[in-house]
């Protein structure tokens, strides 16, 4: 497939195989579950990853299960970037900032009390409800051109738009970078948050590659979207949230924001480390991971020890479904989300409970499929009295504490 990007030709870096969709936990084991090729490819060109095959957008966030945890790591990072704005800034107390899939809406929470306005944008239903109720006024709908039209005709013209993640959730950024620069003002500013794709390659995060990852951003590629439409990058972030996140700040080529050191640093940075090199210990590493994981289970069930998962994350499920590990394996997945409790993942068909139970439980070991949180999560079940439990660290590389 041509790079969705800039469209030379691409390579294929990584074949995961033939996946049901991460997040759409099966109500039931039997539930049928479509799989599709999971391919990750390489622009030669732009440097852009991308997936091969994407999946139909109804078809993924129609219903979509995964909502914002309350996690402080999360917030965090917020604040931070809140901070950010506000330092440099882009954003004052009377700013109307609009997101772009902003999900249960916790980032527009932080910034809701510092600025005029805030308004969120998300294609699920379930989740747009939610972030109303909690106060967010939000548009149940993809965004595009024609959207942001209606939007400026109801809500007036945002001095700030945000996207976090969801240029890499979307088949086609063209779409998402065209409405926003029709709907940004002269001199506004664009923020988009992505993984960082050389982040992701380093620390062999395999498991972030799923159907709703279309795209794995680096500066590169960015820059060239960027382009595409007539802006430019003023300023970069790097966020260790997870697994290491890349923030853009962008403006209209024609304004007259001052392009900041941060950018030039970064791309020399990233000079230094994205290339074939990088992608091959990457493949490498992926592989080495599948075995020492598939050893050590195998060699844990033998000594009769009962293993669970912990995090019934989207990551979770490919990591499980590319080693192959199931409910013969597994016995349970813990998970602190009420809507994912009692629901299976997806082929690896490994029933969720709440964490509570687990804790009690008591299985002999966790393997973290929320690996992200692991500063947070092994804490918490120590604190909540389990001292047994031996936590399993998929990533970087498999280890044990
Ligand atoms: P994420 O990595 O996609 O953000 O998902 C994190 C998942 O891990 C989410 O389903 C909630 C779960 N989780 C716990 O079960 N316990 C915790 O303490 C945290 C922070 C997350
Ligand atoms: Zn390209």
């Amino acid at each position: 497939m041509p790079c969705r990007i800039c469209g030379d030709p691409t390579d294929t870096v990584l074949d995961l195989g033939s996946m049901p969709a991460a997040n759409r936990l099966k109500t039931s084991k039997q539930e049928e579950e479509p799989r599709y090729p999971l391919v990750l490819e390489r622009c030669a060109g732009c440097f852009n990853l991308q997936l091969r095959d994407c999946v139909d957008e109804n078809e993924l966030y129609g219903h979509y299960l995964y909502l914002t945890p309350d996690s402080r790591a999360l917030h965090a990072h917020n604040r931070l970037l809140v901070e950010h704005m506000f330092r440099e800034g882009y954003a004052s107390a009377g700013s109307f900032v609009l997101e772009i899939g902003s999900n249960v809406g916790r980032f527009l929470k932080h910034l809701q009390p510092h600025v005029r306005k805030v308004v969120g944008i998300d294609p699920a239903e379930n989740v747009c409800r939610i972030a109303r109720a909690d106060g967010i006024e939000t548009v149940c709908a993809f965004f595009a051109v024609d959207l942001a039209m209606q939007l400026e005709a109801a809500y007036g013209v945002p001095d700030v738009i945000v996207a976090r993640h969801c240029c890499a959730h979307n088949k086609n950024p063209h779409r998402i970078i065209a409405g926003i620069k029709a709907l940004l003002p002269e001199n506004g500013i664009f923020i988009m948050e992505n993984a960082y794709a050389p982040n992701t390659l380093l620390n062999n995060e395999f498991d972030q590659i799923y159907h709703e990852h279309m795209f794995y951003y680096a500066i590169r590629p960015v820059v060239k979207l960027l382009e595409m439409h007539d802006m430019r990058l003023v300023d970069i972030a790097m966020a260790p949230i997870h697994g290491g996140s890349v923030v853009f700040f962008a403006a209209h080529a024609t304004a007259r924001s001052r392009v900041r050191e941060s950018v030039r640093v970064h791309m020399n940075e990233e000079q230094a480390v994205l290339g074939d090199e990088l992608l091959g210990r990457f493949v490498e590493s992926v592989r080495a991971i599948r075995r020492d994981i598939r050893a050590l289970v195998a060699d844990l069930l033998g000594q009769g020890k009962t293993v669970w998962s912990y995090g019934a994350t989207a990551k979770g499920s490919t990591l499980l479904n590319y080693i192959g590990l199931t409910d013969e394996h597994i016995r349970f997945c813990a998970d602190s989300t009420p809507i994912k409790h009692g629901r299976f993942i997806p082929m690896a068909n490994i029933e969720i409970l709440p964490e509570e139970e687990a804790w009690k439980a008591s299985p002999d070991y966790f393997l973290l499929t929320a690996w992200n949180y692991k500063d947070e999560i092994i804490p918490k079940v120590r604190a909540m009295g389990n001292a047994r439990t031996k936590f399993i660290v998929p990533i970087p590389s498999v280890s044990v504490q």
